[in-house]
């Protein structure tokens, strides 16, 4: 040991680190446990100095890599921008990512806390493993490596890290329009969605949009008796079923007029290359769901009906009494909260329109009804074989040593499409999730070779970006 300990201390380092490999937690993975711990539920306002603790870290990370890294205020939750030297003539990448998270309940159905990250069976257990904590630092740690291995990096890059994901970006947008000059860039990247099965590298080349909005109706001012008033005055919580049953016909298609005017129809390339994708038959979604059974439109596989078609979704619906036992009463007001999937070419706001005058008509009589309307976001296609797409599909192939598979996503990230209006570039969407990471569910899960696999990737991806 030296005299000013300090050489004791780094033994003391190396003994650690060596100890977390040992334990399968290397030095990488227990920097993604710090950034897990987190809980930056960005809907939960108790949790907004959580969310904001969370942009600072990874402030102090980005700039510890030798980034220039900013914290940027918005209304409710900051945005993190960080970007090495550019330099003329290199192409300049975007990289987005979300360090918010879903909230964690129903909480005790979670085998270990949330928000203390641990490693079983080969992958990483907590709120944000796979959504979308440990994809985008994926990207962090790939560029981190190379900046340590090489000169720099081979193109000009952007980290765009926002906190407001998962509560539709409200702040997103204006952002973009405010910096847009500083944003401009050639190509996006993300890694925020699916991959079909383990080992399957996959590029997504579509988004489903979405519009949601919630329905309440209301009665008689206050709960009622149920013996003394059934029967005389019309009663909410049915009518809520009444009105929530007419959105769709008996075989699965939504009612509502005009619902599906736009939707451009899926192609026979399309069909015929996603009957040859692993890990989506109809048997998988029974398997990986646990449903007794699946049902949707007639006509398309589940794939297609999640991929390419739009559905009406009841996410909530209340009223009345919820305790144990028995209550006889009428309640006075009850609620559905409701979301719609979109497809290219529909337009949120028209659908929007549709869903308002549909639920107005619809409402059965003896209630007056209220519509709110929520966050939307458009859908959003792109040509996986362009120039960045192949890149992309070589990046893939690299990183997995496999033959990439091209699909199209149910979920959203509404900002996509946003991407391409304001700052006129494309976006490549690089999946790292498995069908069953349990993303906004309790048990989110990331395996560790993904995370490996993400940071290879985003090291081939920049370089196949750069030719
Ligand atoms: N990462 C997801 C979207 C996703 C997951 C796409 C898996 C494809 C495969 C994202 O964080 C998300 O949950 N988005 C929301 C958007 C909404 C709140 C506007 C969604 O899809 O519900
Ligand atoms: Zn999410």
């Amino acid at each position: 040991m030296s005299p000013d300990g300090r050489r004791s201390d780094r033994v003391a380092l190396a003994i650690g680190a060596d100890m977390w490999t040992i334990c399968g937690v290397t030095p990488d993975l227990q920097e993604l446990f710090s950034f897990l711990r987190f809980p930056s539920v960005s809907t939960d306002s108790r949790h907004a100095d959580d969310v904001r603790a969370c942009a600072g870290w990874l402030v102090e990370k980005l700039s510890a890599m030798g980034l220039a890294a900013e914290l940027h205020e918005t209304p409710k939750h900051p945005v993190v921008i960080a970007r090495n030297e550019h330099a003329k003539g290199r192409r300049t990448v975007l990289i987005y990512g979300h360090y918010d998270v879903q909230p964690v309940d129903p909480i005790e159905l979670w085998t270990s806390p949330p928000f203390e990250p641990e490693i079983r069976d080969g992958r990483i257990w907590a709120r944000g493993a796979t959504d979308n904590k440990g994809q985008m630092f994926a990207h962090v740690l790939g560029v981190e490596k190379t900046l340590k291995e090489t000169e720099g990096l081979p193109v000009n890059l952007i980290f765009l890290f926002e906190g407001e994901e998962e509560i539709g970006s409200p702040s997103l947008s204006s952002f973009l329009l405010h910096h847009c000059d500083e944003l401009r860039c050639d190509v996006v990247a993300i890694s925020d969605t699916g991959m079909v099965a383990p080992g399957v590298p996959t590029l997504g080349y579509g988004l489903r949009g979405i519009a949601c909005c919630e329905a309440i109706l209301r009665g008689p001012k206050q709960d009622l008796h149920s013996g003394l008033f059934g029967g005389a005055v019309a009663n909410p919580a049915a009518a809520i079923a009444r009105l929530v049953s007419s959105l769709h016909a008996l075989d699965g298609r939504v009612a509502i007029d005009g619902f599906y005017d736009a939707v451009r129809p899926l192609e026979d390339w399309e069909r015929h290359m996603w009957s040859h994708v692993p890990g989506v038959a109809d048997a998988d979604f029974l398997k990986v769901t646990g449903s007794p059974g699946l049902f949707g439109e007639p006509g398309y596989t589940s794939a297609e009906r999640t991929w390419a078609r739009p559905t009406a979704e009841v996410n909530g619906i209340g009223g009345g009494y919820q305790g144990e036992g028995s209550k006889t009463v009428l309640p006075s007001q009850a609620f559905v909260k409701l979301s719609f999937r979109l497809v290219p070419d529909q337009d949120p706001k028209d659908i929007m329109d549709k869903v308002v005058n549909h639920l107005e008509w619809h409402c059965p009589p003896g209630v007056e009804i209220e519509v709110v309307t929520g966050h939307d976001g458009k859908p959003y296609i792109t040509d996986p074989n362009s120039a960045f797409g192949q890149a992309a599909q070589t990046a893939l192939r690299n990183a997995f040593d496999a033959e990439p598979v091209l699909i199209r996503e149910g979920g959203s990230i509404p900002i996509v499409q946003t991407f391409r209006d304001i700052l006129g570039a494309d976006t490549l969407l690089l999946g790292l999730a498995l069908s069953d990471a349990q993303v906004h569910s309790p048990n989110e899960n990331f395996p560790v070779e993904n995370f490996e696999a993400g940071i290879r990737l985003n090291q081939s991806l920049l370089l196949e970006l750069a030719k």
